[in-house]
């Protein structure tokens, strides 16, 4: 080789390299400059708790979401947005610290990373540092242990997190059956009047933040607010009040996906058995077949209704939230935490490693950058850039990327910010991003004791990675040794490679046919060095 072959190699090796650890570090001059404190928008961060791109700004044509569509018309529109783990704690924590579930030690519900790995800043704190009043409405961290049953207050927010009185209604009797008996249904379509307190977690919480934002429209205050709001729905249960049923005939649900059965070369360990759906009063008289179902499809068709019919009633209340802000000084945000599989490998829930479990909508809308036709961004993200993202776009000083497991106020994803002004995508730089996911499990086979759907983390014996490329999705479960959190590359348990240029409901697991042998090493060694650099080691 010719010392500038040698050379030319040596810097793209290392545009490679900073590329899976920063983005941002290879786009020129692209950084925001530092705003004073009085320029400054609000920002309004809005998370869908376990919402997948079922809206209409993402082409789904069963979808109704005006409201969610029109905001993305003026908005930036990213379609491959990943969560880092399809499990709510660990998903939003991740997102709230910037920090990977790795990074947190964190794949259940049970420790709160302040005391148990770093006193990382978090996304609202870096806010409130900076002169920001910053609130949290409804579900933003996940409730419990893991925000150390407080939503991170004080740290993170100015005044108590509020959460709605109704939100303990979540998992109780509430659905009256035809006979007026109360019932713990999955699918419960109700009239608000036969609800305790006549309401629903959401309508609370959009009250609430509204009620904020007026609040501080009055105010003498002149600091900018930082406000949380987090959606209960589309989760289960699919409570919701019932209109909303009218807009989906349920004809249109039978034949939604035609993979009705467990793909047969998937690994067991892929397999999640959505033991939560079948422990609801409408489907445990079912009796279905542990652990691979499958469900009928009128009840297939059922759930998949109910799902769009939570969107579109949140959608609504999203449309009110609109109403009360001001676009011209608000930066706003759209997520959803993880996504949900909707008989897709014929599962009924997330806890996976699928593109079904782990694609997000991601929507981001900034005065800064207005668009009069929504603008669509393909390159792959994570929602870990969110905080970085939000930082930029507020003018605050750029959040840096994480060099040491000590460092308590830095962030593992990358700013957004340079693609929102044009830079990324189809630039001079090679748009080589990745998205890197992962979920535990308790054993090779699904089981219910432990659970292998969200295993503690004493009983976690594998660790699934996920890698997705521009065209790929490469999969690798691996030993993980919970008592040190460490990883053996070599144990391993399953291997799984998708083609989503020909292969988008990721049915044919190509891993045993030779002819992607070379393939599947390049994503192989291309997984392990993202894990392995994730983790400064
Ligand atoms: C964590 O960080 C916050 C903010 O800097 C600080 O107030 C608090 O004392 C720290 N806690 C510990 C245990 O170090
Ligand atoms: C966690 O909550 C406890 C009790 O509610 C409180 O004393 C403690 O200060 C909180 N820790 C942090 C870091 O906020
Ligand atoms: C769904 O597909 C099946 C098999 O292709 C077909 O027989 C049936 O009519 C379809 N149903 C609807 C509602 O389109
Ligand atoms: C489910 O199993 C129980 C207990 O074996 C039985 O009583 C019930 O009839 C079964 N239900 C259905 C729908 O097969
Ligand atoms: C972690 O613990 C396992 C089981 O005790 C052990 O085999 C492994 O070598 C340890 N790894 C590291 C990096 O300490």
């Amino acid at each position: 080789m010719s010392s500038v072959l040698i050379l030319l190699s040596t810097l793209l090796l290392a545009l490679h390299l900073s590329d899976l650890v920063s983005a941002s570090s290879a786009v020129p001059s692209a950084g925001p400059t530092t705003a004073p404190a009085a320029a400054r928008h609000d920002v309004v961060m809005v998370i869908f708790d376990d919402l997948r791109p079922v809206l209409g700004a993402y082409g789904d044509p069963l979808a109704s979401t005006p409201h969610l569509d029109a905001f993305a018309q003026g908005g930036h529109v990213f379609t491959r947005a990943y969560s880092q783990q399809a499990l709510c704690a660990p998903s939003r924590n991740s997102l709230l610290t910037g920090r990977r579930p790795d990074t947190l030690h964190l794949y259940d519900f049970y420790s709160y990373w302040r005391t148990f790995v770093g006193n990382f800043t978090t996304l609202p704190q870096y806010f409130k540092e900076h002169g920001y009043y910053t609130y949290s409405c409804g579900k933003v961290f996940h409730p419990g242990l893991s925000s150390n049953n407080s939503d991170d207050y004080p740290l993170s927010w100015s005044a108590p997190a509020f959460r709605p009185r109704t939100e303990q209604y979540m998992n109780s009797p509430v659905c009256p059956d035809r006979e007026g008996v109360l019932r713990k249904n999955l699918i419960c379509p109700v009239h608000l009047q036969t609800q305790p307190y006549k309401t629903l977690p959401d309508i609370e919480s959009v009250t609430e933040a509204l009620r904020f934002v007026e609040s501080r429209k009055s105010s003498s205050s002149s600091s900018p607010f930082f406000l949380a709001l987090g959606f209960h729905k589309p989760h289960i249960n699919f409570r919701f009040p019932r209109q909303f049923l009218a807009r989906f005939p349920l004809q249109q649900f039978f034949n939604y996906t035609e993979d009705s059965l467990k793909p047969p070369d998937m690994p067991a360990v892929a397999w999640n058995p959505y033991t939560d759906v079948r422990a609801r009063d409408d489907f445990k008289h079912l009796n279905i077949s542990f652990p691979y179902g499958p469900i009928s499809r009128h009840q297939a068709a059922q759930i998949r209704q109910a799902y769009y019919a939570s969107v579109a009633y949140v959608d609504d209340l999203f449309g009110k939230l609109l109403a009360g802000l001001d676009l011209q000084q608000t930066v706003v945000v759209v997520l959803g935490d993880h996504g949900w599989s909707l008989g897709e490998h014929a599962e009924w829930a997330k806890y996976s490693n699928f593109e079904v479990a782990l694609r997000v909508p991601l929507i981001v809308r900034s005065p800064e950058f207005p668009v009069t036709q929504a603008k669509v961004h393909r390159g792959i993200t994570e929602l870990l850039d969110v905080f970085p993202t939000l930082v930029d776009l507020a003018g605050l000083p750029s959040l840096p990327v994480c060099r040491h497991p000590t460092d308590v106020t830095c962030g593992e994803g990358k700013s957004l910010y340079p693609q929102l002004q044009g830079f990324g995508v189809g630039f001079w730089v090679m748009d080589d991003h990745v998205a890197l996911s992962q979920y535990p499990r308790p054993g090779m086979l699904p089981t219910k004791h432990p659970n292998s759907d969200k295993p503690k983390l004493r009983n976690i014996k594998i660790m699934g990675y996920s890698l997705r490329t521009d065209i790929y999705r490469y999969t690798l479960w691996v030993r993980f040794h919970a008592q040190n959190f460490s990883r053996d590359w070599h144990d391993i348990y399953g291997e799984e490679l998708y083609d989503h240029r020909v292969d988008a409901g990721e049915e044919l697991n190509l891993v045993p046919m030779p002819e992607f042998d070379d393939v599947r090493q390049r994503l192989r060694r291309r997984l392990m060095e993202a894990v392995d650099l994730s983790r400064f080691s």
